[in-house]
C-alpha cells in the first residue's frame, strides 16, 4: 500500500472508532488509529467515567491496546476529535498525557496525523508536539 493510502485508511479507521467513543459528559468524541511497524492497525476511543480522571483518551486506548497485546513498535497514529454526532470542525491534537505516553514507545519523528475528514489530513511530529520531552538521565 503507498504511504498515500496508508494514511487514508488511518484517516478512516480514527473517524470510524471515533464513531465508539464513550463520551456522555464532554460530548467530545475522539477516535485514534495506530499503526504497527509490521502493519497492524490497533484502534481506540475515549472511554469517560462519572468520576471523570478515570476517563482515558482515544490515544492512549489504542497505544494500551496495541502494547497489551505484545506491540511496541510504532510506524504513525491518525487522531480525529470534535463535537458528538458532528464532522470534526477543526483538527484536534493529542493531549499533554497522551504526547508523554507516545514519547515512551515512539521515536521523536513518529508522525501524528491530525484528520478533519478522511481528505483533510494535518502531519505533526511528535518532537513538535512534546519538545524537551521529560526523561530520567
Ligand atoms: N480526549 C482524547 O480522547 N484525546 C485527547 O488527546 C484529548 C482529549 C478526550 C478526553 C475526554 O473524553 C474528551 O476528549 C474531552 O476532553
Amino acid at each position: 500500500m503507498s504511504d498515500d493510502h496508508l494514511v487514508s485508511e488511518l484517516a478512516r479507521q480514527a473517524l470510524e472508532a471515533r464513531g465508539r467513543a464513550y463520551a456522555p459528559y464532554s460530548g467530545f468524541a475522539v477516535g485514534a488509529a495506530l499503526l504497527t511497524k509490521d502493519g497492524n492497525i490497533f484502534q481506540g476511543c475515549n472511554i469517560e467515567n462519572v468520576a471523570f480522571t478515570p476517563t482515558n483518551c482515544a490515544e492512549r486506548t489504542a497505544i494500551f491496546k496495541a502494547v497489551s497485546e505484545g506491540y511496541r513498535e510504532f510506524e504513525a497514529i491518525a487522531v480525529a476529535g470534535g463535537k458528538q454526532g458532528k464532522e470534526p470542525k477543526h483538527f484536534c491534537p493529542p493531549c499533554g498525557v497522551c504526547r508523554q505516553v507516545m514519547m515512551e514507545f515512539c521515536s521523536p519523528e513518529f508522525p501524528v496525523y491530525l484528520v478533519k475528514s478522511q481528505q483533510e489530513v494535518k502531519c505533526c511530529r511528535l518532537k513538535e508536539l512534546l519538545p524537551a520531552a521529560f526523561e530520567s538521565f
